[in-house]
């Protein structure tokens, strides 16, 4: 038998470059069916394995991808995508060729349709947010009403919290007119990007209290296999934005275990599998509460975070399923990792920003990117704001993590005017 042919769909953007290379470094010989071959891309899959078409429309991307086969007189050994807006399409697409896949039903419950997959939770008395589903802005005080206060109005579609917000009792009394022009804004035309195969629909839904994690990992012939579990710090609300994870997450094995299992079951209950997946909870008083699940696996930074804090590759591990390989993770912690991107809360202009150490020459600093330049102006909410920088910390410990966080933010000097 030759090198394995794997076709993977959407690029997306340079940041899933790392799954080109994952798929490289197997020995794999790679095609891609996309909008357009990258030229980042270019070494990495050739020319006359490029297929054009449109990554985000299943009949064309099935007749595309039928007609290179037949043209080609070739086939594909395993079918792939890295992209949330491609889990359906790819679904379609791999199932249609009888390849290893994601059951179309379960593809249509990852997180583009965070209302869908509630129901089937609900359905199957999985406890989720209580919740209600708007068509229009306008009947926001209504759903308010019904699911009480503080809670949260999110858009249904697929990622970045753009347009996701917490309501409070003071947004009630204003009569909510800060929140609707700035949901409004955020999911407007300017942001169109960010909210493909938006409906228009919202959920309104009750906040729930309590950290943000994730269990991670794949299933495979309806075993499932967790990779480990990451804590999210998130920035200040009423928005929600992903700031910082730690891995693995700082819990207690009995509250690890409670989250795992919740996360199982939700899984159980959408028929994810032959994917990879990212399940969000919030650990309430009462337990872990879905937030959203994708089937899919957690965005790059978190797959090389899952490789340094437990040596679990699981961008490998999904191309290898995919192809029909056996796959096992051990999911041990080897390091205590915090990826962090530092954001300033001030709106202004940097007027000064220097450093005191070389960063990234810093033991136990994995990677750092100062993004902001002295100069630029800084962007906060309702805008989406940029981070100073990027850091990716690598510890033996928990103790020593927090020291390096702080040497970090320490040897940092900035001023805004
Ligand atoms: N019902 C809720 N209660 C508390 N926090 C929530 C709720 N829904 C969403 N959030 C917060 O908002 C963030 C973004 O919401 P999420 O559903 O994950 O949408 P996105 O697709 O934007 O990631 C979550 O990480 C979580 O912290
Ligand atoms: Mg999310």
């Amino acid at each position: 038998m030759g090198t394995k042919k794997l076709l993977m769909v959407n690029h997306v953007t340079l940041n899933q470059k790392f799954a080109f290379e994952a798929a490289n470094s197997l020995g794999l010989d790679i095609y891609l069916a996309s909008e357009e071959l990258p030229e980042y891309l270019t070494d990495l899959v050739k020319e006359e394995k490029f297929i054009k078409t449109d990554p985000y429309n299943s009949q064309k991307l099935i007749s595309a991808v039928v007609a290179f086969i037949e043209s080609k007189d070739i086939d594909f050994d395993g079918i792939v995508s890295f992209s949330e807006h491609s889990v359906l399409e790819t679904a379609e697409l791999a199932s249609a060729l009888g390849k290893v896949s994601l059951p179309v039903h379960a593809a249509r419950r990852s997180s583009i349709n965070k209302l869908l997959q509630r129901h089937i939770c609900k359905v199957n008395n999985i406890r989720v947010p209580k919740y209600k589903v708007i068509d229009n802005l306008d009947m926001l005080s209504t759903a308010v009403n019904a699911v009480g206060l503080p809670a949260v109005i999110k858009p249904i579609r697929g990622a970045k919290s753009y347009g996701v917000q917490k309501i409070t009792k003071e947004d009630k009394k204003d009569d909510y007119k800060r929140l609707l022009k700035e949901v409004k804004y955020q999911t407007g035309e300017e942001m169109l990007d960010s909210f493909r195969n938006f409906t228009g629909y919202f959920l309104v839904e009750e906040y729930i209290e309590g950290g943000v994690y994730s269990a991670d990992g794949l299933v495979q012939d309806g075993k499932i296999t967790i990779a480990g579990t990451v804590e999210f710090i998130m920035g200040p609300e009423p928005y929600f934005a992903q700031e910082a994870n730690y891995m693995p997450a700082r819990l207690k094995k009995a509250e690890m275990d409670e989250l795992v299992d919740y996360a199982k079951s939700v899984i159980r209950a959408l028929g994810f599998n032959n994917c990879g997946f990212h399940c969000e909870m919030r650990y309430s008083k009462s337990g872990p509460v879905l937030i959203e699940i994708a089937a899919r696996l957690p965005g790059g930074p978190l797959q090389r975070g899952y490789i340094e804090a437990f040596g679990n590759d699981l961008t490998k591990a999904l191309i290898k399923l995919v192809l029909g390989e056996k796959i096992s993770l051990d999911g041990k912690v080897k390091k205590y990792i915090l990826q962090k991107a530092k954001f300033l809360r001030k709106e202004g202009k940097l007027s000064e920003l220097k450093a005191s150490l070389d960063i990234s020459k810093v033991r136990g600093v994995k990677e750092f990117k100062m993004i902001l330049n002295k100069g630029d102006s800084i962007k906060v909410y309702p805008e989406i704001p940029v981070p100073l920088y990027y850091v990716f910390l690598s510890t033996e410990s928990a103790k020593s993590l927090e020291n390096l966080e702080n040497k970090v933010a320490d040897s940092i000097f900035l001023e805004i005017s």
